[in-house]
């Protein structure tokens, strides 16, 4: 069992005595952090172990995200990721943290069509898979979503620049903003998303300089990946920052560790032990007293077979 480490934070390493789990994250203390220019750290997770090794890094923020669809379930896009399957996930998450915020991410489709649709479906987050909070795609309409999400007393994160969903309406999975036309579009969504009453945003594979620019206007939050170091925090996707998938990923992709790798590894050196019978050996067995054994073999003897 992973177990929960006081990390250094906004209130210091110190700040829970001994044995008293560290305060929880909410949008009010995201706030506090970016005020006192504390970097805020996010990161995916997609199952309980996930969830238990964010929390026990001291990791701020947790989002369970329409990435799954490709990490976890293989699919070509994340709008293959149908509500129920990452009600799952999110609901397993849910049970290895504490400290941290906790957010889902609404599935491409179950929030665009209205209102109505947008505060149903982060409700079900909310109910369902015990979500602090829900991120959704896109400014234009979809800061409407926010907005009436918002009133129905849900807190909002946006996401702005290489939004995954809408990709190929943004010509591929390319960086944004690259334009001033088009970066001026995404510092309008960006504005737009934080008038709703979103408490932080995501900007994805944005230049530096224009994320730098565009969240200098921000008073909320502004989580960074791929945009550069001029924002409050940085968000990985688990699987690419711990090397469980293959291929290098995404320029802004920084990799800690190469688990893959090791996972390969265990799973051939079991395979060759099963095949050589040095698995399984004297100490993964079970043992039983002699004389049981012998009324056993004796018993046994009578039986057809
Ligand atoms: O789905 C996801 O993992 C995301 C992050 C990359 C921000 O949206």
């Amino acid at each position: 069992m992973i177990e929960h480490r006081d990390v250094p934070g906004l209130y210091g390493a110190s700040s829970a005595a001994p044995g008293v789990s560290a305060p929880r994250v909410t949008p009010e203390s995201l706030r506090e952090r970016k005020r006192a220019g504390v970097p805020i750290v996010m990161v995916t997770a997609y199952d309980v172990v996930g969830g238990q090794a964010a929390r026990a890094a001291g990791v701020d923020v947790v989002l369970v995200g329409d990435s799954a669809a490709n990490v976890v379930f293989g699919y070509e896009s994340t709008r293959d990721i149908r509500p129920d399957e990452l009600l799952a996930l999110t609901a397993a998450v849910r049970r290895g943290l504490r400290t941290p915020l906790l957010v889902g991410d609404l599935p491409f489709g179950s929030y665009e069509i209205s209102d109505a649709q947008a505060i149903a479906t982060a409700q079900r987050f909310v109910k369902e898979a015990g979500c602090d909070a829900i991120k959704l795609e896109g400014g234009g309409v979809n800061a409407e979503r926010a907005r009436a999400i918002v009133r129905a007393g849900i807190p909002v994160m946006g996401h702005v620049g290489l939004t995954p969903q809408t990709a190929t309406a943004l010509g591929g999975w390319r960086a944004q903003g690259r334009t001033a036309d088009r970066a001026l579009e995404l510092a309008k969504d960006a504005l737009d998303l934080q008038e709703a009453g979103c408490f932080s945003v995501v900007f994805e594979a944005i230049p530096s300089e224009v994320a730098a620019v565009i969240s200098a206007k921000m008073h909320v939050p502004v989580i960074g990946i791929g945009a550069g170091p001029a924002v409050d925090g940085q968000v990985l996707v688990f699987h690419d920052l711990l090397g469980i998938r293959e291929g290098h990923g995404a320029r802004f992709v920084k990799r800690y560790a190469d688990l893959l790798d090791d996972m390969v590894d265990g799973v051939a050196a079991y395979a060759a032990d099963v095949r050589s019978r040095a698995y399984p050996g004297p100490e993964h067995a079970y043992s039983v007293d002699g004389e049981e054994l012998s009324a056993f073999r004796a018993a046994v003897e009578d039986l057809a077979g």
